[in-house]
Parts: C-alpha cells; sequence; structure tokens
C-alpha cells in the first residue's frame, strides 16, 4: 500500500515543542520506526507550515495513493479549505492527534475535518499514527 503521512503547522517542531504534551522524538526519527515496522508497505512523509501546500498535498496524493494519515495541527479546528480537499480527493483520510484534544482548551474540541475523514484518533503521542496505519492496511 501507498500511505502518505501529512503533518501541519507547528509539527515540524516536534521533539522540541512542549515535550509534556508532544513527546521529546521528532517525527523524521518516529517516522523510520514506522517505515522499519510495516516494510511492505510504501510510506511518504510531508509537514509544511502553510495552509495551501497542505492543501497541494491532499490534491497530488489523494488520487493514486491507499490512505493519508493527516495531522493538521491547529488547522483542524479552523481550516474549511483543508475540509474541502479532503471532500475533494478519493483516498480515505484519517485525522490523528499526538495529544488528547477532548482534554484540552474547548478550542481544541471541535474538528473542521473530522466529518470529511473515515476517522479520528486522538491522544496516543506518536502511536495515534501507528493505529492509524495499522487501519489502513486492516481495511
Ligand atoms: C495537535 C492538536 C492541535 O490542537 C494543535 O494545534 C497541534 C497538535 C496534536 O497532534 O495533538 O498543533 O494536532
Amino acid at each position: 500500500m501507498k500511505i502518505q503521512i501529512i503533518n501541519g503547522p507547528n509539527l515540524n517542531l516536534l521533539g522540541v515543542r512542549e515535550p509534556s504534551i508532544y513527546g521529546d522524538q521528532s517525527f523524521e526519527e518516529y517516522f523510520k520506526t514506522l517505515q522499519q515496522r510495516y516494510p511492505e508497505h510504501t510510506f511518504s512523509y510531508f509537514q509544511s507550515n502553510k495552509e495551501g501546500e497542505l492543501i497541494d498535498k491532499l490534491h497530488e496524493v489523494g488520487f493514486d495513493h491507499d490512505g493519508i494519515v493527516l495531522n493538521a495541527g491547529a488547522y483542524t479546528h479552523t481550516s474549511i479549505a483543508i475540509a474541502d480537499a479532503i471532500a475533494a480527493i478519493n483516498t480515505p483520510v484519517i485525522e490523528v492527534h499526538l495529544s488528547n484534544v477532548h482534554k484540552r482548551e474547548t478550542f481544541r474540541h471541535h474538528s473542521m475535518l473530522a466529518a470529511n475523514c473515515i476517522g479520528v484518533i486522538a491522544g496516543f503521542g506518536m502511536d495515534s499514527y501507528r493505529l492509524a496505519v495499522e487501519h489502513l492496511i486492516q481495511r
């Protein structure tokens, strides 16, 4: 399977950014362990702090990949444009979050994207990504 992982704003700082919430591992480091765990599948990783670049990546991979794991960061809570991009493509998207957004500030409780995704996984740290990948492989 071809699986694309997309991280949005500030997730380039994983490992450095608020480690008590997001942990002390960089995504690049975690991505290697994910690839090693599923050697029969092909993973690509993209990160951007820019909304339009996230939308461009969804358009680029959204017609030939088998699954997309998307952590849109704060855009999750605000972006109608990313929600529309998810609706426009054919590839199933799983929304993920490292933190349990429902335990945090109320502005994080609502997702603009969730209704256009096949499901949402939140609160398991980096393991949220693996759980999403596991589902894509099993479905
Ligand atoms: C996040 C949760 C968002 O509310 C926040 O803006 C992020 C990270 C998470 O992975 O827990 O940037 O998506």
